[in-house]
């Protein structure tokens, strides 16, 4: 690939983009390079004090930006219904979804909904919050949903007897863990969406090493060292920005930067390890999300499901629905009447 960047990309008018965390560093980059080719950007984003302060910054650069900020905090599965609910009143359509929030080696925490919180808010607010709004992205052609993932994915496996590091805590762990599972669902969700019969592409991203607050929470020493070495962030956005509106780019493809180990650089389709591409480990992933969120979709027996009916459109909508049924005192009347 020629040194992809967004300039090649033609004008969007129409399109209506949700980014996660788009306040700050990557997601800022990714919301300035949708708005800069006229697609409607929702922030999605924990503190609107600084959504609305990210907004103004990017109307004064692009007056014409249709931009809106919405509340989120993607620890809180009860505040990823709310956002959904919220986004579906208001929203027909949503062509791209962007899972970018994060923290990074965060101190031990545990969420209101008893969640080891990077896990929480990298991982599980993300598979609930695609769960959540994947009636609109099926209902709009060509959507796209790119999920953030990290170089960090092999600082560990799955913990399937100890997600929430219960037995212990180790910050960098957590974190590696988290992006791990950001990476298998990505792939995992574009097998069960083309098994499904849809033409909604998901696709896993890293952004190299990039300059931004993830760093929050490494010693305040060291963070300066950072600026010696890292990317920008409007550079790490790239590979983003191509997952999400490269022409090129197939579903199930992961897309970093072509530099050195990664690092830095323009948009390459890059490789995943083969436990990340491992189909039984993302089944167990995935029914163990759907039990944590109670978010119930593109159900777990998919496959046999499809094989043993001709009609995938019927098995398609029944999964994406299934969670609204599932439970009786934790219903919610998202997109009812749809
Ligand atoms: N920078 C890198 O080198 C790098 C490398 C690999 C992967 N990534 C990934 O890139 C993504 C973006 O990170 P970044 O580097 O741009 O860091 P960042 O500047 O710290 O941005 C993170 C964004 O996520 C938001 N966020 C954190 N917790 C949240 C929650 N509970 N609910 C909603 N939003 C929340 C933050 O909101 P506040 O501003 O309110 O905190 C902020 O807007 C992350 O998924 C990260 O894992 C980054």
């Amino acid at each position: 690939m020629n040194k992809w960047n967004i300039d090649q990309v033609p004008s969007q008018p129409g399109k209506v983009a949700v980014v996660t965390g788009a306040n700050s560093g990557i997601g800022y980059e990714i919301t300035l390079g949708l708005v800069k080719k006229d697609v409607e950007v929702i922030m999605a984003c924990r503190n609107m004090q600084k959504a609305e302060e990210a907004k103004a910054k990017i109307l004064h650069v692009h007056p014409q930006a249709k931009i809106k900020p919405m509340m989120v905090d993607l620890s809180s599965l009860n505040e990823v219904k709310k956002f959904a609910h919220q986004f579906g009143s208001h929203y027909d359509r949503l062509d791209l979804l962007i899972n970018n929030a994060g923290i990074m080696m965060s101190p031990y925490k545990v969420t209101e909904d008893g969640f080891e919180n990077q896990l929480a808010t990298n991982y599980i607010g993300h598979f609930a919050l695609t769960g959540l709004l994947l009636p609109l992205l099926t209902g709009t052609s060509g959507s796209r949903i790119v999920t953030l993932s990290s170089l960090s994915y092999k600082w560990a496996k799955i913990q399937f007897d100890d997600f929430h590091f219960r037995r212990g805590y180790s910050r960098r762990k957590a974190y590696g863990q988290s992006k791990r599972a950001c990476l298998i669902f990505a792939f995992e969700l574009q097998r069960r969406l083309s098994a499904a019969g849809s033409d909604t592409l998901s696709v896993a991203a890293h952004p190299g090493l990039s300059k931004t607050n993830l760093d929050q929470y490494f010693p305040a020493l060291i963070r300066p060292l950072g600026s010696l070495f890292l990317q920008s962030a409007q550079k790490g956005a790239l590979p983003v920005l191509y997952a999400a509106l490269g022409k090129e780019v197939a579903g199930g493809e992961f897309i970093g930067p072509d530099g050195f180990q990664q690092i830095r650089g323009y948009p390459t389709k890059v490789d995943a390890d083969a436990y990340s591409r491992n189909k039984e480990v993302a089944r167990h992933l995935w029914k163990a999300s759907q039990e944590m969120t109670k978010v119930f979709y593109l159900g777990n027996n998919i496959y046999d499901k499809i094989n043993s009916s001709k009609n995938q459109n019927i098995v398609f909508s029944q999964v994406c629905f299934k969670w609204m049924g599932s439970r009786s005192e934790n219903r919610h009347k998202l997109y009812a009447g749809h």
